[in-house]
């Protein structure tokens, strides 16, 4: 079961209320989200984990809102969440995903040893028959910190990052409709 997980905190990434802003306030640039968008062939609904200077979509939730507590059905999920509870904003997408339109999370790649990509991540990406696939991406992400002094190349962090990709309109979801409605190739 995929619920009541503790995620376990990098040291540097818990501060005294339990989250380090500086560090969760991590904002993904707008024209990487929008070719998701393209690619995908429609725009998300609704970032999940936002402050208002950041946010990705329109619709978003922040820190007061509590995305971890809000609805995410019927919408087209962004999520680039703090660093500092991954497991909890992981349980949340694998309770939510059935009954969004899909939701894509942006992680950090190089921390797939911990407890919560061990216990939400490995044992369930890119099984055939898994809504969850993942995509390593190239290079290094540029971020936006609105407070953090930057150099030439932007505020890349010293890691890779990748996609968690939970499908409601690519591969999979065509190959469920393939069979339920019994049609091969
Ligand atoms: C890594 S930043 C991502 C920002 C932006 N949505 C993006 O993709 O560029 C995570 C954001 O989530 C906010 N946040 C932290 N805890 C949250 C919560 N429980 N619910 C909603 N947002 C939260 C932080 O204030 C921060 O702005």
């Amino acid at each position: 079961m995929l619920v009541g997980f503790k995620a376990e905190n990098h040291p540097q990434q818990t501060g005294a209320r339990g989250a380090l802003d500086e560090v969760d306030d991590r904002g993904t640039e707008p024209e990487f989200v929008r070719s998701l968008e393209e690619r995908f062939g429609e725009p998300f609904t609704l970032d999940v984990a936002a402050a208002p200077h950041n946010a990705k979509c329109d619709r978003f939730y922040t820190r007061a809102d509590d995305g971890l507590k809000q609805s995410w059905s019927g919408e087209r999920i962004w999520c680039n969440p703090p660093y500092s509870n991954l497991g909890d904003w992981l349980a949340k997408a694998w309770q939510e995903w059935p009954t969004t339109r899909g939701i894509v999370m942006l992680l950090p790649a190089n921390r797939v040893e911990q407890k919560w990509w061990q216990e939400y991540v490995e044992p369930f990406r890119d099984r055939p028959e898994s809504p969850l696939r993942v995509e390593f991406l190239p290079g290094r992400m540029r971020f936006i910190r609105p407070s953090a002094v930057i150099g030439p190349k932007g505020d890349r962090p010293p890691f890779g990052c990748c996609l968690l990709i939970w499908d409601a309109w690519g591969a999979n979801a065509i190959a469920r409709f393939m069979a339920a409605e019994g049609i091969t190739t």
